[in-house]
Parts: structure tokens; sequence; C-alpha cells
């Protein structure tokens, strides 16, 4: 192919198709890609050449396209994920990585599955050492390193090209079509179901919240002519594939096929109102939802086959034609009896996968509507300075609007570069908050008690006389522990479309946890009734909590409004790390007493600014003292995947571990003469077993174990890792036993593990936020921030005890709980050094 050198423009092939674009020096490949091109395959991860989400291959080499100026792929052929193997099949690579379920949320896939291609064209049968050394510069947040690592092994080229699995994450119907009212928000039946729907059987459950507390209300359902049944719930798939395990939950109780099942997730116009995805509820209250849903569906079938004399699994057939609407009693009886576990279905893998390996699906940020525009923020260099001044005389042009409402200052223009360089020639002065610097944190927090209301306030909760417990004990420890700030990190920062009809009213595509909390959030920005506002959320690139407020919701909509077209805003990785929140740091207070022959009497845990969330531990301690006080935190913080549960867990069980060396017990030994709970004594010894705890080991090799108890799920975590002459540490095996009662779907919950694994790591051995005063951060970045790569996940091994008499917990959060402190308890077996302060060791060694 020719370039077109000194025209003004670029001359490039794109999957096998010539095209040519305007030569811009400020415009990367990625942003050509994606905003003119219209190929979402490569994503936005960083923008700085670091996470390998927009690796695309030029000419057969991996490149990071957002560092790859435009003007450097003229005459050049470039290969996408949507160029990788001819439609309908799949590439060995892509293959493999379906196989291999070698994803969650999926943002990273195509940028692996690129970078996995160029390594097997270079290197015939790449081994481990290999794999890892090619993959080392792609993050995958969601931490499936270890099934990529398979995959990618299995995934030569010589395989043979096989045809791919129909992508069944799509819904059948025309989603479109908006009612006149959100129905959460309009009684049964004055829903407009069959305006939106097609003909056919619609079956609703009532809302019911008499069942103590949960985060979904109600569930509806549509049977098509096309046999398809359409189910909605409030819920959002984040990676974790709850598209999966609800769908599996639904057909089960329908007694149908899971292909003949299909989601409708986070729309808020369509689906029952749901307080958020958070808090591992998806499977038990979701889940119980629609599995009431199901089997009521399947009796009304049941029935309409009697009457029209319909027979088998034709259920189109049966509703071809109808508009009827029944409304289901709740069938109490049936959803609470105890169940025996489903043999999980084949397909169950492959759900959301093929559009994963393939590129195909959509992600919030990949969402273009017609007429679109992109829009840009003006942010402070700390989330909460104050504007003092601003000049934006040289901002607006021909192309670009300038909006102002308040200290609210945007621009909108036709493509992020041009937005962000209009954005650039705003003068803006901010005035920092008075906040203290990372090294006086400990001290600032505990100078500075709050009052908070609500669930989030000060708890203090004592049995017994712990004063006196603790005088008299034989054997004493006072300890202090701290975990640092982290930050979420999903691959996929956060993103919005915002689209304004006629009638006033607004739709809004984001990535969020809580549809219906942005819904009401940005109706209150924007003065405008709730009913007026439609959150739609496409499955996202990972939240891990930190997506649970809606300002790019809101940041879009506003300038839409202003700009009078739909506008996307997108936010930088930055803008991620400066102004979302993080996981609050901690610092939290031992003191705990023993009679000689390894009694605990006395126990006071006095947590400062994390929060409850596994305080309360399983330990069966006379007198006790468990304290809580929020502090006035120098940076914004929010949710986190298990949230306070990993500081407390990797406190007590730290802790605990300190308690066993100081009275010569063996540390399980301890904690089971201490435990009433058989199911958390199960994974104990599960996982202890499996990494054989009394084995001898050569010296430097130390192994150390952890467990709780989280959001109704038992988990164990061990550690075997060396330590060199060097004071490296170096894992070599984790092993976490985990019982969250009944297995819905066994293999994505192995997935959420060993992610939780994965991801864990970070915030145990090195991840920390660093800030200077005024909250400003100072390593706001991918490459000053490090997550885990491909190099530092050792082989994880996964333990399920399965409960199929007990109802299913979720699975999201507990599992992280405990490999904190496995890892600190393994470290002092080791070397005899403790360490009390996560993350344990930032710069990779030991401290001398
Ligand atoms: S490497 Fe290009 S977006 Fe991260
Ligand atoms: S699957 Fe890799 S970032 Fe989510």
């Amino acid at each position: 192919m020719q370039a077109n050198e000194g025209s003004g423009t670029v001359r490039l092939m794109v999957n096998g198709v010539i095209t040519q674009v305007l030569l811009d020096p400020d415009r990367s490949l990625l942003d050509v890609l994606r905003d003119e091109l219209d190929v979402t395959g490569p994503k936005p991860g960083c923008g700085e050449g670091v996470c390998g989400a927009c690796t695309v291959l030029l000419d057969g080499e991996p490149i990071r396209s957002c560092r790859t100026a435009v003007a450097a792929v003229d005459g050049r052929g470039v290969l996408t994920i949507e160029g990788l193997a001819p439609p309908g099949e799949l590439h060995p690579v892509q293959q493999a990585f379906l196989e291999h379920g070698a994803f969650q949320c999926g943002y990273c896939t195509p940028g692996m599955i690129l970078s996995a291609v160029a390594l097997h064209e270079a290197t015939a049968d790449p081994g481990d050492e290999s794999i890892r050394a090619a993959l080392e510069g792609n993050i995958c947040r969601c931490g499936t390193y270890r099934r990529i690592l398979a995959a990618v092994s299995d995934g030569s080229p010589d395989t043979e090209s096989v045809r791919g699995v129909d992508s069944v994450d799509v819904p059948s119907i025309d989603l479109d079509r908006r009612p006149r009212a959100p129905w959460d928000l309009t009684p049964t039946n004055e829903r407009d179901w069959f305006d939106v729907l097609p003909d056919g059987l619609v079956v609703v459950v009532e809302a019911d919240r008499s069942g103590g507390w949960s985060t979904t209300s109600g569930a509806w359902l549509h049977v098509g002519g096309d046999g398809i049944v359409t189910a909605f719930t409030g819920k959002v798939d984040a990676g974790q594939d709850n598209r999966t395990g609800l769908s599996v939950i639904l057909a089960e109780a329908l007694e149908l096929p899971l292909s003949h099942v299909r989601l409708v997730m986070g729309d808020t116009d369509l689906c029952p109102y749901d307080m958020g995805t958070f808090g591992s509820r998806s499977t038990p209250d979701a889940g119980r939802e629609l599995r009431a849903l199901g089997r009521a569906t399947r009796d009304r079938l049941e029935e309409l086959a009697k009457t029209l004399d319909v027979v088998g699994d034709r259920i189109g057939d049966m509703v071809r034609g109808l508009r009827r609407i029944d409304v289901a009693a709740r069938p109490r009886d049936r959803d609470s009896a105890p169940e025996s576990a489903p043999a999980p279905p084949p397909d169950a893998r492959r759900l959301t996968g093929p559009s994963i390996v393939t590129g195909s699906r959509r992600y919030p940020s990949d969402v273009v509507r017609p007429g679109m525009r992109h829009g840009m923020v003006l942010r402070p260099p700390a989330a909460d300075a104050t504007l003092r001044s601003v000049e934006l005389d040289a901002v607006a042009d021909d192309h670009v609007t300038v909006v102002q409402e308040g200290a609210f200052i945007g621009v909108v223009a036709r493509t992020p570069t041009e937005a962000r360089r209009a954005l650039a020639r705003a003068k803006s002065v901010w005035d920092l908050l008075e906040t203290p610097r990372e090294a006086d944190l400990e001290a600032h927090l505990r100078a500075n008690p709050i009052d908070e209301e609500g669930w989030e306030g000060r708890f203090d909760q004592a049995t017994g006389d712990v004063d006196a417990a603790l005088a008299s004990a034989n054997v004493r420890l006072e300890a202090t522990y701290t975990t640092a700030f982290i930050a979420h990190v999903p691959m996929e920062t956060r993103a919005a479309v915002a689209e304004w009809n006629d009638d006033e009213r607004l739709t809004i595509w984001t990535g969020t946890q809580v549809p219906f909390g942005v819904r009401e959030e940005v109706a209150g920005a924007l003065a405008i009734p709730e009913a007026a506002v439609r959150i739609i959320v496409p499955d996202f690139g990972g939240g891990f909590g930190g997506k649970h407020a809606g300002p790019v919701a809101i940041e879009a909509a506003r300038l839409a409004r202003a700009a009078g077209n739909p506008v996307k805003v997108r936010w930088t990785r930055e803008d991620e790390f400066r102004h979302g929140y993080s996981r609050p740091a901690a610092v939290i207070d031992i003191e705990a007493g023993a009679t000689r022959d390894g009694r605990l009497t006395g126990w006071r845990m006095t947590n400062l600014n994390a929060g409850t969330f596994g305080l309360e531990g399983p330990y069966e301690v006379p007198d006790q003292r468990l304290v809580y006080q929020p502090a006035d935190a120098p940076l914004r913080q929010g949710s986190y995947r298990g949230l306070a549960a990993t500081a407390n867990h990797f406190a007590r069980e730290s802790a605990m571990d300190e308690l066993a060396v100081a009275l010569e017990i063996d540390a399980l030994e301890l904690r089971l003469a201490h435990l009433e709970d058989e199911r958390l004594a199960a994974v104990l010894k599960a996982a202890a077993g499996r990494i054989e705890s009394t084995r001898e080991r050569e010296r430097g090799t130390g192994i150390g174990f952890a467990g709780g108890i989280e959001k109704d799920a038992y988990v164990a975590t061990a550690v075997e890792l060396q330590v060199d002459g060097d004071r490296r540490v170096r894992l070599t095996r984790i092993v976490t036993a985990f019982d969250c009662g009944r297995i819905v779907n066994p293999d994505a919950l192995t997935n959420q593990i060993e992610g939780a694994m994965s991801m864990g790591l970070g915030g145990a051995l090195f991840e920390a936020v660093h800030f200077d005063a005024g909250g400003v951060l100072t390593n706001a970045s991918l490459s000053d921030y490090r997550v885990p790569r491909i190099t530092d996940v050792p082989p994880v091994e996964v333990i399920l005890l399965d409960r199929p008499d007990l109802p299913s917990a979720g699975a999201g959060e507990t599992p992280i709980i405990a490999l904190a402190p496995a890892i600190a308890n393994a470290i002092f077996a080791a070397t005899s050094v403790r360490l009390r302060d996560m993350p344990l060791i930032p710069s990779g060694r030991l401290p001398d």
C-alpha cells in the first residue's frame, strides 16, 4: 500500500480495508480507530503505553495504539481484534481464551489476545516464562492471569481454527423503545408493557421487601413468540458474570436451556428497582427473585399448554399473538426450601464469552449515538479544591462549545483531541483544602474523630470486662496495624453518553454499580423529575466498588443539554485516580490477652476510619470490646471490594498469629480451639491441609494462613513464599478454600476467587495512593501506581466446599479478605520479621 506522504492525509489499512484519515499531529492511532472509524476493539486504559488495553498489530508487531501517532502508520497495515478471524470464526487464541474462560469483564481481552497472537507468531510453543514476559505489559485488573497463561499456552496457531459460538448476551427485543414512564415508578397494571415489548406473555412478581435487607425488589419477564424468555433485573455486570450466573438460575427455574434465556440488566426504564450491585448480593437477592419468577412462569406455561392443547417445550407457539400480563404470587414455600445443586450447564461459561473474545461487546466507553460530540471537564489538581479564578477567552472556537454552570466548566467538541486541546487553553487557579500530608496520616486520623450518621457511624460493642481480662492475662499482645488508601483501577475508566430527547427526557449510557442511584443523582443535579431520566448500564469494564456514584453521568448530561447534541465524557486515567475515591485507610489497635495454656481471655480492637465490616471476629473470647471510630479522612473515600473487612481481617489474623508465636502454639490449633463455627474450621483445615502446613520447609521459605467470615461466606487462604538473600519476597503458591453455600456456577466462582487473589496481592504487597498536603495525589497514573501484573501472580489453587443444602451467598468480595494476613504470616514464618502495615513490601524488599 502506498503512503500519502505530504498530502495532509494518512492512508492505512485497517483489518484489510484501506482507509484515509486526516493527518493531525495530536491524534493517536487509538483516537482515529475508535472515534473516526468506530473500531472499538482497542480500548483506552491508561493513555501512556503501560496497560496494553489498546494493543493492535502494526504489520504483525504489537504496538500501543494510544502512543502511536497516526502519521506513523501511513501506508501500513493495522490489525485489531475485529479483524483477527473471519466473521463467525475464531482464531485459535480466541478459541483458547473462550475455552479457559480467561476473562471477567473482558476489557483487557482484545489487547491480551493480540499480544498473545504476536507471541505465537514470533515463538513456537512459548513456555510460561516467555508468555509472562510477553504479556507483562498487559494489565488485567480482574486478575484472570492464571487462565490467560493457560489459554495462551493452548492457543497455538497450529490448532485448527474453529467456528465461534453465537453470542447470547444480547436481548432479542428492541430496547430503543422507551416506556412513557419508568416501569419501577409505575403501578404494574399501568405499565405500557406492549408498547415496548413484542406480543407474548409478561409475568410479574410484585415487589416484596418484607424479607429483610434486599437490594432488589420485584421481578418480571417476557416470553416472546420466538421462544426467548427475556427477564429484567436491576443488577449490572461489571465482570463478575452476573449475567451468566443469574441466567443459569432463571433457566433452571424455567426448566429451559440456557440459550433460551436473555437478561436485560441495569436499565432504569425497564428493570425493577435495585439498590445496587454490591455487597455480594446478586445471587442471594436477584437470584431469589428470578428463581421465583422463573417458577411462576413455568407454572403459567404449563397451564397455558393445557388450555391451548400445546405440548412440549414449544413455548413460542404458546404465546405467539398473546398480549397477556400475569401477576404471580411469590412462591415462598418452595423458594425458601433447601435444594440440591444443579449440574453446571456445559454452555454456562460461554454466555458472555464470544462477544468478549471477538471484541464485539460494546462497553459504555464504546457507545456512539448519532450526532454525538465529545466532552471534557475542567478539573482541579485535587478532588475537593475550589476554583479561585478562570480565564476561558481562548477556549471556544468554531468547533468547540464552552459550558459554564457555576463552578462546572466543560467543553464540547467534535473529537476528544479537539476537546483536550481546547481545555488546555483554559487558565485556572484553584484553592486547595488544608489537609495533612501522607506522612502525618496516622496522627491525623487519631486526632480527628468525627461523628457520622447511620450505619457508617461509630460502633462500640463490649461484652464482659475487657480491662480486667487484659490486666490479668499471662500473655499480652499490643499492636497497631495500618492499611493505606488504595485505588480501584478498573480497566475501563468512568464513561457516559448522554442524549436529550425532544420531550426533555434524558437517556444516559454509563457504567455504574447503582443505576437507580445515579438516576436520582442526575435528576437532582439537573433539577428534572426522576422519571425523565433513563440510565442504561451496558456490561462494563470493572467496578470493584468504585463506580457507585454518577459524576460522569451528570457531566455528560450537562454538556449535552448545553450543546444540543448527545455527548460522551470519558474520564482519563488521571481523572480516575484524582477524582474518584479510594478504599479508606485504616489504623487498627489490638490488645489481646491469653492464659499461659493458650486460652484467649481478653480482646480489644479499635478501627479508625475504615469501617465495621469484619470487625466482629469468629473467635470465642469471653471479654471483648470492639470499636469503630470514623475519622476526618484527607482523601475522598468510599466502597471497595471487601471494604473494611480486608483491614480488619489483616489486623485480627496477624494478631492471632502473633499470639500463637507468643504462646508457642501452632497457629491453626489456636484458631480451631477458639472456633465454634464448623464451616470456618472446615475451610481452614482444607487450606492448611492442601498446603501441608506441618511439612518441613527449607530456610527462607515460609507458609502462613488466615481465615474469616464475611457476607455469609467462609474463606481460608494459605500462602507459601520464599525470601532470597537480597530480602526479596517471591510468592510460590496460594491456596484458598471457600464456602459460600450452594454453588451455582463452579467455574465462575473459581474465576472470581482467582481474580480476588490476584487483585488482593496488590493491596497486600505494594499498592498505595500517595498524596501530599491539600489532597494532591502524587502517583495518579498507571506508571506510578503499580497494580499486579502477570509476572506477580503465583499459581493459585482453589478448593470449593459445596453446601447444597444452604442458600448461596455471593463471592465477589469475601475471597480477598484473608490474603494479606496469610502473606504477612508467611513472611514472619520465613524471616521472623513481623510486618503490620499494608502494603507490606512496597519496594519489593523486606526492610533491613
Ligand atoms: S497502553 Fe494504551 S491505553 Fe494503556
Ligand atoms: S478481564 Fe481483564 S481487566 Fe477485566
